[in-house]
């Protein structure tokens, strides 16, 4: 049974993101285990602070990835690239020893944007930092969920058809190259 550490890269409580994210492991073929976690909790990175020990919240994330047989960034675009706070995420949990949980880990992307290009620069942002960690990018699959106002009902479920269909063969697809 593959399981799967989703990510979701936005800290807004009504981020279209994370309720990409939430769809993703409803939409994930049976016997799939999605884990919805978030960047909540997670300070700025500072050598000098992570010299006094790793954050609570950094050291839950690692775990989680550990037990996860692949990871899924569920990625914002801020100016045309990562938000800062998911890059801060990433960079405190790849940060010493929680750099060998990275290698050889597959990685699946996506991301959703009121605007109709839906993340895809802040994806290709993505390729050198998933590179330099040594990570196993799935790229069978690609989505981006442009014109997300239109997409999410009031309470965040992602109700257009289409995008429920394309976010289904995602993630059957990341499954199976899970094994
Ligand atoms: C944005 N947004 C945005 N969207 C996009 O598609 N390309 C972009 O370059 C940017 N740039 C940008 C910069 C900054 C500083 C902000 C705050 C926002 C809009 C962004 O996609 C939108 O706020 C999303 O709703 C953010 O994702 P969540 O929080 O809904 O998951």
């Amino acid at each position: 049974m593959p399981r799967i550490l989703g990510l979701s890269g936005s800290l807004r409580r009504a981020s279209f993101n994370a309720s990409l994210l939430r769809a993703a492991a409803r939409l994930a073929p049976e016997g799939t285990e999605v884990d919805v976690r978030g960047i909540q909790g997670v300070p700025l990175y500072d050598a000098d602070l992570e010299a006094q020990g790793t954050p609570q919240a950094v050291l839950d994330l690692r775990a989680a990835l550990a037990e996860a047989d692949g990871l899924l960034l569920v990625s914002p675009e801020y100016n045309n690239g990562i938000p800062g706070p998911f890059k801060n995420a990433i960079d405190w949990m790849a940060s010493g020893a929680g750099a060998d949980l990275f290698k050889g880990k597959p990685v699946a992307l996506m991301g959703a944007s009121p605007m109709a290009t839906g993340t895809i620069l802040a994806q290709d942002h993505w390729l050198p930092v998933l590179r330099t960690l040594g990570t196993r990018p799935w790229f069978e699959g690609r989505l981006m969920v442009g014109r997300a106002p239109e997409k999410f009902d009031d309470h965040g479920a992602l109700t257009d058809a289409d995008t429920r269909k394309r976010l289904g063969a995602f993630m059957a697809g990341f499954a199976a190259a899970l094994g």
